[in-house]
């Protein structure tokens, strides 16, 4: 029997096939509306962020009000709802980074490329995320960048990992 919930015979209007892969999952949790949380994870892997489009839906498939999703989703600090930037710079600022100068990486990086910690600069090249312990305090001040971990950084160090990333000349 179809249910009004079963989007996954649809084609989802972008043409985007990841929502055969956010559709599969919802599937193998039967649609079930205490899924939600789990959904929204499975959907921010896919996309790598939830977009409006995304949220409305996993709202329809859930058969849940926008808003609810929209209040769960923005509860938790897990999720993020703008898309990545070419390359990801977290800087950890948990206690042992932070009085190792994590908010000195955190701000020159800021200010090299003009984003705000928490965004993606606007050419889109560099999203800035700052993150509480990473578990390493022992490379305290610790930085990952496009997935690496480095580690006993100071700030110059930092721009200079991060500028080579983005492909620039460190001098
Ligand atoms: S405080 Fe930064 S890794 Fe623990």
């Amino acid at each position: 029997m179809t249910t009004t919930n079963d989007v996954s015979t649809e084609q989802h209007p972008s043409g985007d096939d990841r929502f055969a892969l956010v559709d599969k999952h919802l599937k193998r949790v039967r649609y079930e509306q205490d899924q939600l949380i789990e959904t929204l994870h499975v959907a921010q892997d896919v996309f790598g962020y939830l977009s409006e489009d995304v949220l409305m839906y996993v709202a329809r498939a859930l058969m849940l009000p926008p808003s609810m999703v929209y209040g769960v989703a923005t509860f938790y600090q897990l999720f993020t709802f703008e898309a990545p930037g070419d390359h990801a710079c977290t800087v950890c600022t948990g206690t042992a980074c932070y009085v190792k100068g994590a908010d000195a990486i955190v701000g020159s990086v800021a200010e090299a490329y003009a984003v705000a910690a928490g965004a993606t600069s606007e050419d889109g090249r560099l999203t800035l995320k700052i993150a509480r312990c990473l578990g390493s305090c022992g490379l305290a001040p610790v930085v990952v960048l496009d997935g690496a971990v480095h580690g006993h950084l100071d700030a110059a160090e930092a721009l200079d990992l991060v500028r080579a990333a983005l492909g620039e000349t460190v001098g």
